[in-house]
């Protein structure tokens, strides 16, 4: 375990040096704080300017994790409605979902079932999803109580996480608890011998390689 924690949080020395890799997708209305919160999670960086994201974008981020490396491949997608037929397009095969609302937007809170529901038509039926309630650090504007988003959660049966990209709260807590849900559920499935976790079905192969076309790209 010891070197396990000492290589948590390396980057990647190699490409294809992993045991696994999950394709994870952040969704959720415009300016609730996915890009922030990537960028928290693999640059530790923050930026108050709001640049809205054009289509899709992925950052990858290798952990180590259960004594596996596991590479994460982190799709980013832009909440503005006009984007929708792009960004539902990579919902397939993805492993993990972080279905983010702002604390501070009701809107933002009352749009997590529709998202839910895009999940549902357009994903995987084993992926994971994690409800996350960001910016918890603009608690003078909240207008979503905590209550609330558990219960939501609770409801849509997902975990739930209160965060913040910009004072990195719970952050890393929860691309690990996602993690971990995938690994638990894909331990699940190999016991059951259930084929969808290795691909065999319509599920996604564990080593998908990323395909990122420049016409998306937000950069
Ligand atoms: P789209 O790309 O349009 O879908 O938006 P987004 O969800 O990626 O939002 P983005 O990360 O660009 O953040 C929107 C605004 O909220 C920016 O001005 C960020 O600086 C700000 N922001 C993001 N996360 C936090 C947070 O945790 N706390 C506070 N106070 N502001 C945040
Ligand atoms: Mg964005």
């Amino acid at each position: 375990m010891a070197s396990a924690n000492a290589t948590y949080g390396q980057k990647e020395s190699s490409d294809q040096n992993f045991d696994y890799m999950f394709k994870i997708l952040i969704i959720g209305n415009s300016s609730v704080g996915k890009t922030s919160f990537l960028f928290r999670y693999a640059d530790d960086s923050f930026t108050p300017a709001f640049v809205s994201t054009v289509g899709i974008d992925f950052k990858v981020k290798t952990i180590y994790r259960n004594d596996k490396r596991i590479k994460l491949q982190i799709w980013d997608t832009a909440g503005q409605e006009r984007y929708r037929t792009i960004t539902t397009a990579y919902y397939r095969g993805a492993m993990g979902f972080i279905l983010m609302y702002d604390i501070t937007n009701e809107e933002s809170y009352n749009a997590v079932q529709d998202w839910s529901t895009q999940i549902k038509t357009y994903s995987w039926d084993n992926a994971q999803v994690l409800l996350v309630g960001n910016k918890c650090d603009m608690e003078d504007e909240r207008v979503v109580v905590s209550d609330r988003g558990r219960q939501l959660s609770e409801q849509l049966g997902f975990e739930f996480f209160e965060a913040s990209a910009k004072d990195n709260i719970n952050v890393k807590q929860t691309f690990e608890r996602l993690v971990d849900i995938i690994c638990e559920r894909m331990t699940e499935t190999l016991d059951n011998k259930d084929p969808t976790v290795t691909g065999a079905k319509q599920g996604p192969q564990l080593n998908e390689q990323p395909q990122r076309s420049h016409q998306d790209c937000a950069c």
